[in-house]
């Protein structure tokens, strides 16, 4: 139900403007019918953790991310609004954790908009817990705290 207001409203706020035109253009980025999202995972601990991704339909495999690294992915929001993108957190093999790291709800942490189709979370993992957020401003400005190690 969600999805299918935020559908009716793409198609009125976008009706009058060339943002129609904008989705449509054969710009990688913009192949996207709803939001184009990008995710991003960066490791503020001086500890490396590991860190794995996952979806229904994807593995992005496990990785290991030293001081400040990232781990980011883009995919299309589907128009289901069922997208979930999980993750496992183990910084040192004593401490571990696992979240969803995007789903539809998240919206409202991110940056864009309904009419701006480009759209990006920021996840800063610290030794205090994880923080979500729409851009990589100093902490703690703009952070949300969403989950701690456990
Ligand atoms: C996103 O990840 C890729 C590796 O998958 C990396 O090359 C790129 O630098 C990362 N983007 C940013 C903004 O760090
Ligand atoms: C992780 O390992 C480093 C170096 O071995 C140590 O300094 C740090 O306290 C450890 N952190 C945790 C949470 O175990």
């Amino acid at each position: 139900m969600k999805t299918l207001i935020f559908v009716f409203l793409c198609l009125v706020f976008t009706t009058n403007t060339s943002s129609i035109a904008k989705i449509s253009t054969p710009n990688a980025k913009s192949k996207c019918w709803l939001g184009h999202w990008s995710v991003y995972i960066y490791n503020a601990m001086i500890d490396p953790i590991t860190v794995h991704v996952k979806s229904g339909d994807d593995d992005l495999g496990v990785h290991t991310l030293a001081f400040f690294d990232n781990e980011n992915w883009s995919f299309c929001e589907n128009f289901w609004g069922n997208t979930l993108f999980y993750a496992y957190f183990n910084w040192n093999g004593t401490r571990t954790a696992s979240f969803d790291v995007w789903k539809y709800d998240f919206f409202k942490y991110c940056s864009g908009s309904l009419v701006n189709p480009q759209r990006r979370c920021v996840w800063l993992v610290r030794h205090d817990g994880f923080y979500l957020g729409e851009d990589l401003t100093p902490f703690p400005n703009g952070w949300h705290k969403m989950h701690d190690w456990s």
